[in-house]
């Protein structure tokens, strides 16, 4: 399983890597916006300094919502780095852009995905990735891991490439039962991470260890 992290803190982005398990990293508008990241010029600087820390996959989401328009941005922002994989909505002119990206070989993940419908048509035009939101479904009383129970049978089913990347997460379990139902990615903030290394029977183990080792070296 691969793990991205969701977020555009640059700091947060290195402590992930330098933890030696990061993959790549999901951006979006949002993200962009808490780091106080805005204007043209700005924003392609920062998914370079994105770029210059990981060692690919860094999602760099469009904010046109009209083909012309999503293509035009799209080029702009894979010109920035190879590691660039652009982010497109799921509307019907994004649909179509997926589409043309793949054609140009550049490679795309289709992001705001709440239904294996929506899925289906991201893995048909060919998108790289489909980002279906967990927590985005849990927060409406839908179960958002069955949604990606689902994409990942539809897609065995027919081999699509497109990788599930199951997003909106919110704590390990998610991420945890991701992996168990098979998700190829898991994007989370920084705390899911870390957080898989906790457990108080390592700490207490740990405390153990060290306290016998010190009674038997004095
Ligand atoms: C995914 O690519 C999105 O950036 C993200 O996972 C959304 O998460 P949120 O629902 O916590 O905002």
């Amino acid at each position: 399983m691969k793990f991205f992290i969701d977020t555009a803190n640059l700091n947060e982005i290195q402590e992930a890597y330098d933890l030696g398990v990061l993959d790549g990293v999901t951006t979006n508008p949002s993200l962009m916006a808490k780091e106080g990241i805005a204007g043209e010029a700005n924003v392609k600087a920062h998914y370079k300094a994105i770029c210059d820390i990981v060692d690919d996959n860094v999602s760099a989401e469009v904010i046109a919502t009209d083909f012309d328009g999503m293509i035009k941005e799209g080029k702009e922002l894979a010109k920035i780095d190879d590691k660039i994989v652009v982010k497109i909505p799921m509307i019907k002119d994004g649909v179509k852009a997926i589409k043309y990206f793949t054609a140009e070989g550049i490679r795309t993940n289709c992001t705001l995905v709440f239904s294996a419908g929506q899925a289906l048509l991201a893995a048909k035009a060919g998108a790289s990735y489909v980002s279906p939101f967990i927590g985005r479904l849990d927060d409406i009383s839908y179960d958002g891991l069955q949604l990606i129970e689902q994409i990942v049978g539809i897609y065995d089913n027919y081999g699509y490439m497109t990788e599930v990347l199951a997003a909106s997460i919110r704590h390990t379990m998610h991420l945890i039962q991701c992996a168990e139902i098979g998700a190829d990615v898991a994007t989370c903030p920084l705390k899911v991470i870390t957080s898989l290394l906790n457990h108080p029977l390592t700490d207490k183990g740990l405390a153990q260890f060290l306290a016998d080792h010190a009674k038997a070296n004095g």
